[in-house]
């Protein structure tokens, strides 16, 4: 196939004997009497860090939050935000942040209740507000546990979780407690008819001979996760995730692998292990990350959603635009082999050996590395490159790397390129890789978004933006025998915690809606095409319909997937050579005012429709195409 042909949409030589009624204003031909292009299976996925406070308070499922006071809110020091007194009947007493007597040597600050007294059909303790509050919905359990210790009080202690206004939902007691810190563990059963979110978790005791101090720690409230997993995700979001197909995961950042300096870099040895072993971080996005999702996490949701990991690694630069000098690279570089022997190693190596001490004794089949991230910022590069290439290719030659800068003199296998470009811009792309030349380089574009009112982060996620990003992604469809991975960029956002806009989902604590550009990637990425068949255009031009086809080999469909970045209806005439298709075919239309959108008031505003269409005599057909739409038409043939 002829990459200029896709490109320019040129007119084809041969006549057609249209069969429509309605006046098409294009016609398109899908070739399969043609050998296609094969298509990269790893094409549409997500990139993904913690931004937009996506992470803690978010995917990842943990309801308390400042649940070891690592830090405060924004990297200070720590403090008992988001923890509240509570006494009950007419008792006595306060909670204090203690230094004194940490937990260990990693988690230095524990919460110290000091009761002085509680009174007959009272209670002492303190509660924790959660993320925006806390969600319980009918039918799940909660996992709570925590470690406590006290200094002359030996239990019981009732650990609850309650409306704001304090119906107590579900109670459970843990009978004892000790004077050396240990891990308590219960379960909450609520028996609730509704989902509310406008409830606390509650440690208290109503023992009338309670007095003195009890130290607490890792205070931890799970509901179900998704697939279930240990310290794994919200299953809301971790289902949404599900709902596109991904194929593969680039992690941890973005920014947020970088650090504002080198010192404050995503450090992966401190993201793993039994969670009162991590110390934290405060991410780049400017808030304290807890690093309870971390890399073997991380990896477990890879597995999970049956998505190749892109594992980026720290290169040497942060974001300070400071680079590490070539001289001192050399322990940067080991601790990326300690790390990929964290995540490939067996269990005979130092590294393979914690991985399974963590629960996960099978080596993960890692095929991905990015050294960096959007390292055209640096001017160092081009030796950092080299070491990370050198030493990783040595240790693993199958290893593919990822490189995040266009210029380098060691060999280059796939590059990343990022586009945040406004709708023209984004749509000028189309054609961006279409004459870019087939050397063995492949093409990650590990973060792509309209930006409507152009780069960076500053503009909203509607319809028009949607539809922008369907043109070009069917760009990069098109040329998906050289791009090899494209995924959207911000993923998450919490609702009202926004710190780039717009983003793929935004989520609160009671729900998460996909944003019109969520629905063109689950559109595009789900229905994926092994091979690209070439489009030949007629009697119109290249926009306001953009489109790229395909077909599956083992299913027998054909599928076209057509934008209309325009503010008019398009009806093109569309004819398949080489195949007879079955007469009936399945449209899938996502459409709307440019401005449209969905939000937590109105979170199915703009969704995809899915209907039936009859195609005449076996391979020809019109459809039309409304304003501002991304389109997928399924096609079977015979
Ligand atoms: O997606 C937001 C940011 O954009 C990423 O962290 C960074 O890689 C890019 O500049």
């Amino acid at each position: 196939m002829k990459y200029s042909t896709l490109a320019l949409g040129l007119v084809s030589s041969f006549g057609l004997a249209w069969i429509n009624t309605v006046q098409a204003n294009i016609s398109l031909t899908i070739r399969q009497d043609i050998a296609g292009n094969v298509s990269f299976p790893t094409l549409y996925g997500y990139m993904y860090e913690d931004i937009n406070h996506s992470g803690d308070g978010g995917i990842y499922a943990e309801m308390i939050r400042n649940r070891a006071f690592q830090m405060n809110d924004t990297g200070g020091a720590p403090d008992l935000a988001h923890y509240s007194s509570v006494n009950g009947g007419g008792s006595s007493s306060t909670i204090k942040l203690d230094s004194a007597v940490p937990l260990n040597d990693v988690l230095t600050h524990t919460l110290r209740l000091d009761i002085t007294q509680v009174k007959q059909g009272g209670r002492a303790g303190f509660s924790n507000e959660g993320w925006e509050g806390i969600r319980i919905q009918p039918g799940e359990k909660y996992m709570a546990s925590f470690f406590a210790k006290s200094s002359k009080y030996t239990g019981p202690l009732t650990v609850s979780i309650e409306s704001s206004s304090g119906t107590v939902l579900a109670k459970a007691t843990v009978p004892s407690i000790g004077s050396s810190f240990k891990k308590y563990t219960i379960e909450l059963a609520p028996s609730v008819k509704t989902t509310t979110t406008d409830n606390v978790f509650v440690i208290s005791t109503s023992s009338t001979n309670a007095s003195g101090s009890i130290w607490f720690d890792v205070i931890s409230l799970f509901p179900p996760t998704f697939k279930n997993r240990a310290n794994g995700l919200r299953t809301d979001l971790g289902q949404i995730l599900a709902d596109t197909k991904p194929s593969f995961f680039r992690f941890p950042g973005g920014n947020n692998i970088e650090g504002v300096n080198a010192q404050s870099r995503w450090k992966w040895n401190e993201t793993i292990g039994p969670i009162e072993t991590r110390p934290g971080r405060l991410g780049d996005w400017g808030y304290m990350n807890t690093d309870g999702q971390g890399l073997l996490e991380y990896l477990e949701m890879c597995e999970d959603l049956n998505m190749e990991p892109v594992l980026a690694v720290w290169a040497g630069y942060s974001l300070d635009q400071k680079s590490i000098a070539e001289a001192d690279l050399g322990p940067y570089v080991q601790d990326t082999l300690n790390e990929l022997e964290y995540v490939m190693g067996s269990t005979k190596t130092k590294y393979g050996a914690l991985r399974a001490s963590h629960g996960h004794a099978e080596p993960f089949d890692l095929k991905y590395v990015e050294v960096g991230n959007e390292d055209f910022f640096s001017t160092t590069y081009d030796y950092r490159y080299k070491a990370w290439y050198t030493a990783i290719k040595k240790a693993y030659p199958k290893l593919q790397i990822i490189a995040t800068g266009g210029e380098t003199s060691s060999p280059m296998e796939t590059l990343d390129d990022h586009y945040y470009l406004s709708g023209p811009d984004m749509v000028a792309d189309y054609n961006k890789y279409d004459n870019h030349p087939r050397n063995g380089t492949t093409i990650m574009v590990g973060e792509y978004a309209t930006n409507i009112n152009g780069c960076c982060g500053t503009s909203p996620a509607n319809v028009q933006a949607a539809v922008a990003d369907a043109v070009f992604a069917s760009g990069l469809e098109r040329n998906s025998d050289l791009v090899q991975f494209a995924a959207y960029a911000p993923t998450f956002t919490r609702d009202g915690q926004a710190q780039w806009n717009p983003d793929l989902i935004g989520f609160n604590t009671e729900q998460v809606w996909g944003t019109p550009s969520y629905y063109v990637q689950q559109m595009w990425s789900a229905n994926r095409a092994d091979m690209i068949l070439q489009v030949d255009a007629a009697n119109g031009n290249l926009g306001p319909l953009y489109w790229v086809a395909g077909s599956k080999n083992s299913t027998k469909q054909v599928f076209l997937k057509v934008a209309n970045y325009g503010s008019s209806s398009q009806t093109a005439s569309i004819n398949l050579k080489g195949s007879r298709v079955h007469s009936q075919g399945v449209s899938i239309v996502l459409s709307g005012g440019v401005n449209d959108t969905n939000s937590a008031a109105s979170p199915k505003n703009v969704v995809p429709k899915t209907s039936t269409f009859n195609i005449a005599g076996g391979n020809t057909f019109n459809f039309t195409f409304p304003a501002w739409s991304a389109s997928v038409l399924l096609l079977h043939n015979m």
